[in-house]
């Protein structure tokens, strides 16, 4: 997309982390902000705030798990702008455990938001992309946990190597009918956000009363919010890193450098028929925990 100001973007998971950084940097280009975020109050605040830096920016309380709340999200960005241009599908969460620790409540809840959301995102919004034709552009959210698969986080894992899937397809799909509309998928390693804290808006109706965490559970929990604290690559520099690949039509966001051994290294070892390594104890810079 080479146009950006006066321009439509709706960002999902808009109210913290990235999605929120991802609106202030896109509002730099004067473009006309619709937030989503499950959370109302944060989402609230940050609207505020942009409007406050001079930004156009509306919000919108988007449940993007659901369907009808995606749908009912195209429907105010149109009733509001008359035309959309950046779709962002950005809204996760994390919970963790041994894949067989994960309930079919966390299964549920992560692929709920993590894939349902981009899916709906892509459904809802590539078919208004493309009806505008003209310049578009849909940006999915992955992760680095799309590329290569760390322990303790089977149920994450699994969501965000199918948004690459499904972004890499997407993509596919697009050029096949000459259309004007790309996409990207981001897929980061650690930076620090919210996400250690994702269960602040787990629904009620995918809450386990009751169900204590296993002491494998709560550590993997420590161990995540020590390294999304001490990620070195900031949101703002993630923000960036997307708006410059929109800009110059650039698939594969990859912002954490020290990360690429491993990748490699699962690809060698899919390729010479190895068992897989451990991509958080590899001879790299990812032995240390710290991917970023
Ligand atoms: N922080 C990291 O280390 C990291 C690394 C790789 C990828 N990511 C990905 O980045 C994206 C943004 O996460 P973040 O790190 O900024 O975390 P964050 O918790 O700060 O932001 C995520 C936002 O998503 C919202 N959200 C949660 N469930 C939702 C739902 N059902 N509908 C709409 N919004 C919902 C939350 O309220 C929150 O505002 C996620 O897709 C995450 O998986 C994060």
């Amino acid at each position: 997309m080479k146009a950006f100001a006066e321009r439509v973007a709706v960002i999902t998971g808009a109210a913290g982390g990235l999605g929120r950084a991802l609106a202030f940097r896109l509002a730099r280009e004067r473009m006309r902000l619709v937030l989503a975020d499950v959370d109302a109050e944060a989402l609230e605040r940050a609207a505020a705030e942009l409007a406050a830096a001079g930004a156009r920016a509306i919000a919108v309380r988007t449940d993007v798990s659901r369907g009808a709340d995606v749908e009912a999200l195209a429907r105010r960005a149109l009733d509001e702008h008359g035309a959309v241009h950046l779709v962002c599908n950005n809204a996760g969460v994390a919970p963790l455990g041994a894949v067989w620790e994960s309930s079919e409540a966390d299964w549920r809840w992560v692929l709920g938001v993590n894939l349902w959301g981009v899916i709906h995102g892509v459904r809802v919004f590539a078919p208004i992309l493309l009806a505008q034709g003209g310049e578009g552009h849909i940006v999915n959210t992955a992760s680095v946990a799309g590329l290569i698969s760390p322990p303790g986080m089977g149920a994450y894992n699994a969501s965000k190597h199918a948004v690459v899937a499904l972004t890499e397809t997407l993509h596919h799909d697009l050029a096949a009918i000459g259309a004007r509309v790309r996409c990207s998928v981001v897929c980061p390693a650690f930076f620090p956000s919210g996400i250690a804290d994702s269960e602040r808006t787990r629904p009620a109706a995918l809450a386990e009363a009751g169900r204590a965490k296993s002491p494998a559970q709560l550590a993997l929990e420590a161990d995540l919010r020590k390294a999304v604290s001490a990620g070195r690559v900031s949101a703002d520099a993630i923000a960036q890193a997307v708006f410059e690949a929109v800009r110059d039509e650039r698939f594969y966001v990859l912002t954490h450098a020290r990360i690429k051994p491993a990748i490699e290294r699962r690809m060698r070892d899919i390729l010479d028929g190895r068992t897989p390594a451990d991509p958080m104890r590899g001879p790299d810079a990812t032995s240390q925990g710290d991917p970023a």
